[in-house]
C-alpha cells in the first residue's frame, strides 16, 4: 500500500500516488445533525476517482497469469472514471486501449479518456444490458476481434474488489482509528462496496454497510426481494452507481441496508458539497452523502462516525451537474419547481399569512405611517379585493418632501402602478423575471383571493438562501 499523503517522500512514477486519499469531515450541510459524517476524497486520486484503485491490480493480474502481454491492448466497457485508471497505468506500462461508453456519458469523460490515447467508442444508452450494441457486448466482442487483447471486465474481475479490500478498507480503518461505525458507498461494479465491506467488517462485524443507489437502478428491489424480482432498470442521470443487471463483482452479503435517491437529491447535494463544503465532486458523491446525512440523522449519536465517498472530481460533470441551463433542461433545480405559494409558505412559518395593504381613499400619510409600522417599503393600494395601484417608501417620502400638502391627499393622487397578480402555482423561476426594476413585488392569488405578497427582497432572500 502506498505512504499516506501528508508524508515527505517523492515519488517514482505518478501509480504510486494512488490512495491513501484523505478523510475529511462535513462541517456546513451536516448543522444541526449530532453524528459526525466523513467523506473519503477519492478525486484525490492522480485520475481524479475512486477507479484508480482498480487499474494496475486489473492490469497485474492481467500480466500474472500470461493473458497480457508487451504491446498489447486492453479493452473495457467504462463509464469514464476505469477508463482513465486503465490508461493511465498503460501509458506507463506501454498498452493500447480501447474504450466503449454509453452516450449518457459526458463529453468530459471522453476527452479526457482521448487526452491519455485512448481510443473511444460510443455505444447507445437506451438497450439492455444483453443487447450487442451495449457498450459492455460491445467490449467483449472488441476484445474477442483484437489480437493480444484482454478485457478488463471490471463487472467480473475479482481484482476489483480485491483492490478495495487491500487498500480502501484499511484507509478507512486507520484513519477513524477503527471508530467507523458505517460506510455508505454506492456500487457500480459493487467493487469499493464489496472491498470495503469485507474488510471493515472483518475487523467489526457490527460495522453497518449501507448501499446508495439511484432511483432506477434494479439493485436496491434485487437485496430487498433476496433475487427473487423482474425489475427492469428505468433510466437515470447519476453516472457511476445504480445498475440495470447484477455484477459478479459485487457481494450483497456484505450489505446491511439500502437507500434510494433521486437525481434531483443527488445533483441538489453535490452542488452543496461545492458550494458549503468545498469539496467538488460529482453527482454520485452527491447522492451518498444525502444518504450519509439520512443515516446521520437517524443514528443522532456524536460517538458514531459515518464514512462516505466522494467518488469523482466535479470537473467530470461541467456540462450536466455544474452546467445551469442543463439542470434546467432537465427540471433539476429546485427554483424550476418551486412555487410562489409554497416560497410564501416558506417565507410566513411561525408568522400569520396575509397582506398589508393601504385603500386609496387613505392619506398618503396613512400609507407612510402604515409601512414604518409593519417595517415594509412597499404596499398595494387596495380597492374591494383588486389591486388598483401600489405605494413605496421611497417613491411617496420624495414626493412628500416636495410638496408637503401631498400628506394629506388620498393615496390614489400619489399611488405607481399596480403590482401583477400572479397564479400561487406559477413556478419561482418564471417570477424572477416578473420582478424586473418597474415591479418590485408581485401579489400572489390562491382560490381566487389575494393571498400574499413576494417582494424583490424576498425572493433575493429565498435565490441566496439556496
Ligand atoms: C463516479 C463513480 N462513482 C461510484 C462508482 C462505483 O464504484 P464501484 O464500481 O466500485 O461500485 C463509480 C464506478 O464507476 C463511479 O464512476
Amino acid at each position: 500500500m502506498p505512504a499516506p499523503k501528508n508524508d515527505t517522500r517523492v515519488y517514482d512514477s505518478v501509480l504510486d500516488t494512488i490512495g491513501w486519499t484523505p478523510l475529511i469531515r462535513l462541517t456546513r450541510v451536516t448543522r444541526g445533525i449530532r453524528t459526525p459524517v466523513w467523506v473519503k476524497a477519492e478525486m484525490f486520486n492522480p485520475g481524479g476517482s475512486v477507479k484508480d484503485r482498480i487499474g494496475i491490480p486489473i492490469i497485474e493480474a492481467a500480466e500474472r497469469d500470461g493473458s497480457l502481454k508487451p504491446g498489447g491492448t486492453i479493452v473495457e466497457g467504462t463509464s469514464g472514471n476505469t477508463g482513465v485508471a486503465l490508461a493511465m497505468a498503460a501509458a506507463l506500462k506501454g498498452y493500447k486501449c480501447i474504450f466503449t461508453m454509453p452516450d449518457k456519458m459526458s463529453q468530459e469523460k471522453v476527452r479526457l479518456l482521448k487526452a491519455f490515447g485512448a481510443e473511444v467508442i460510443i455505444t447507445p444508452t437506451a438497450v439492455p444490458p444483453d443487447h450487442p450494441d451495449s457498450y459492455v457486448m460491445t467490449a467483449k466482442r472488441i476484445a474477442h476481434e483484437t489480437p493480444n487483447a484482454i478485457l478488463a471486465n471490471q463487472f467480473y474481475n475479482q481484482a476489483n474488489p480485491d483492490a478495495h479490500f487491500a487498500t480502501t478498507g484499511p484507509e478507512i480503518w486507520e484513519q477513524t482509528e477503527g471508530k467507523v461505525t458505517h460506510v455508505i458507498a454506492g456500487a457500480g461494479t459493487g467493487g469499493t462496496i464489496t472491498g470495503v465491506g469485507r474488510y471493515l467488517k472483518q475487523q467489526n462485524p457490527k460495522i453497518q454497510i449501507v448501499c446508495g443507489d439511484p432511483v432506477g437502478s434494479i439493485l436496491t428491489e434485487f437485496w430487498r426481494s433476496n433475487g427473487n424480482t423482474a425489475a427492469v432498470g428505468v433510466p437515470y442521470k447519476v453516472e457511476g452507481i445504480g445498475q440495470d443487471k447484477i455484477p459478479a463483482t459485487l457481494d450483497m452479503t456484505v450489505i446491511d441496508e439500502f437507500q434510494t435517491v433521486n437525481d434531483r437529491d443527488a445533483f441538489a447535494m453535490a452542488r452543496r458539497l461545492t458550494r458549503e463544503e468545498g469539496l467538488f465532486a460529482g453527482g454520485s458523491a452527491g447522492l451518498l452523502t444525502h444518504v450519509a446525512l439520512n443515516v446521520a440523522r437517524r443514528v443522532n449519536d456524536p460517538t458514531a462516525c459515518v464514512v462516505t465517498f466522494l467518488c469523482d472530481t466535479g470537473e467530470r460533470y461541467l456540462s450536466k451537474v455544474y452546467n445551469d441551463e442543463w439542470m434546467r433542461e432537465n427540471q433539476m433545480l429546485d427554483t424550476d419547481r418551486m412555487t410562489l405559494g409554497q416560497l410564501l409558505d416558506g417565507k410566513h412559518e411561525g408568522t400569520p399569512a396575509g397582506v398589508i395593504s393601504i385603500a386609496p381613499t387613505a392619506t398618503v400619510r396613512q400609507a407612510l405611517g402604515l409601512m414604518t409600522l409593519h417595517n415594509v417599503s412597499q404596499v398595494p393600494v387596495m380597492d374591494g379585493g383588486n389591486c388598483v395601484g401600489s405605494v413605496s417608501e421611497g417613491a411617496l417620502s420624495a414626493k412628500g418632501l416636495e410638496d408637503v400638502k401631498l400628506l394629506d391627499k388620498p393615496v390614489s393622487d400619489a399611488m405607481d402602478q399596480p403590482f401583477p397578480v400572479v397564479d400561487a402555482g406559477q413556478t419561482v423561476d418564471a417570477i424572477v423575471k416578473v420582478l424586473s426594476k418597474s415591479n418590485p413585488a408581485v401579489l400572489v392569488r390562491e382560490d381566487g383571493a389575494i393571498h400574499g405578497i413576494v417582494t424583490r427582497g424576498d425572493m433575493l432572500h429565498f435565490l441566496m438562501a439556496r
